[in-house]
């Protein structure tokens, strides 16, 4: 029997491990947890267990994998036995793979389980207790988050008025530090950066410290409609520790399946392969991963289908009064003007998960992943009410 892409994951969740197995394709719903306490309180998240609610904390693609990558995947069973250097799709296909979409050869490409370890590994590959990693507050907070376990400082830059990334200070910080993190587009805000700025930060920063390593992190950048914005792929290429990492876990809607990479001169990526596991990348994940970079019409139909939701969901915010950051990912940040996690629980007990807290803007914003259309209009709803009842309640505390 042929599967289809939505009977490929309903049949798994009617299997012996329910929901959990979806979750476990998917991987909607835990990015919030990772990393913020071990073990991970599972009670502490009931919702996460129950699969009912609008998951829309995590930053993931609702709709999983395209019909391309699933189909592969279904298709090459017989090869899951194999280590990823004897199957087919071998990991030096995937990485030639992702080469040929760029223009580059393999050398300038380095895996991993998830772009999530290629930032950790940059941080061990690049800071140490003298040499600190810069990052803006708030950004995404692997890199910080690693610096911090293995004792590297780290120098936090404040934000720009619009809620962006200051380029100045950043580069300004960077002077004799180890790494900086740019995340462009930067997660939580959704702001990114345009291709001249982009350019002008990495100039300054090699011509004031030229050891320092640039990590430009574009995890969403298939997201992005901002015509000033480009791929920092040819900076990496033409500047040594400069590097681009990309993810499948967003557009391409492998969250759970856990693929990433980094593209930059061959003598940059060989220090952050040093910190790699082999085989990092099973063989079902390169198999779809392989099989959907072929596949660009489903990236380009994805951004479409993002871009038509988030408006929505931005234009009922600003309808409400309420005004989001210019969003250039598959997630809005809005300030509610009112602490996130309040609005957060409220949501959560009409059936709607939304993000965790970002420091220091916790007390007024919150950050929303874009789900489906549906899904965004049944949230829509629930925000209304909400933020309707909440108003009530606090014009009455006056
Ligand atoms: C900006 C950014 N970079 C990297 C990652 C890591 O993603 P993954 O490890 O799934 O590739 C995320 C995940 O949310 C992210 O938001």
């Amino acid at each position: 029997m042929s599967l289809s892409r939505r009977g490929f994951i309903s049949s798994v969740s009617a299997g012996r491990s329910g929901p959990a197995s979806v979750a476990l394709i998917a991987a909607r719903g835990r990015e919030a947890a990772v990393g913020e306490s071990w073990p991970y309180d599972y009670q502490a998240a009931p919702a996460a267990r129950t699969g009912n609610q609008i998951r829309i904390s995590s930053n993931e693609n609702p709709l999983g994998p395209g019909k391309t990558a699933v189909d592969a995947l279904l298709g090459n069973f017989g090869q899951y036995g194999r280590y990823p250097f004897n199957s087919r799709p071998l990991d030096v296909e995937f990485e030639a793979a992702i080469g040929k979409k760029f223009n580059v050869k393999r050398e300038n490409v380095v895996l991993g389980a998830g772009s999530g370890e290629i930032l950790r590994n940059a941080v061990r590959a690049f800071t140490s207790g003298s040499k600190a990693l810069v990052t803006g507050t708030c950004s995404f907070e692997n890199c910080p988050r690693t610096a911090e376990q293995i004792g590297s400082p780290v120098k936090l830059v404040a934000l720009d008025s619009k809620l962006r990334l200051d380029l100045d200070g950043m580069a300004a910080a960077a002077k004799g530090a180890g790494l900086v993190f740019f995340c462009n587009p930067n997660n939580p805000t959704a702001t990114v950066h345009g291709a001249s700025a982009v350019a002008e930060f990495v100039k300054k920063i090699r011509q004031t410290s030229p050891d320092t390593a640039i990590l430009i992190d574009e995890a969403y950048f298939d997201y992005v409609t901002d015509p000033s914005y480009a791929t920092a792929v040819p900076l990496a290429m033409e500047n040594p520790n400069v590097f681009v990492t990309r993810t499948f876990s967003k557009a391409y809607g492998m969250a759970g399946l856990r693929a990433g990479y980094a593209i930059g001169q061959p003598e940059t990526i060989k220090k952050l392969a040093r910190f790699k596991m082999p085989y990092n990348v099973s063989v079902p994940t390169q198999t779809a991963a392989v099989a959907s970079l072929g596949d660009q019409p489903h990236i380009d139909a994805e951004r479409k289908r993002n871009t038509e939701v988030r408006d929505f969901t931005v234009k009922a915010f600003e309808s409400w009064g309420y005004k989001p950051t210019a969003s250039q990912g598959n997630f809005i940040f809005v300030d509610l003007r009112r602490p996130a996690k309040a609005f957060r629980d409220a949501c959560a007990a009409n059936g709607v998960m939304i993000g965790r807290d970002f420091p220091p803007y916790e007390k007024t914003h919150s950050r929303i992943s874009i789900g489906t259309m549906e899904e965004m209009q049944k949230a829509v709803d629930v925000f209304k009410r909400v933020l309707t009842t909440a108003t009530t309640t606090a014009e009455r505390g006056r």
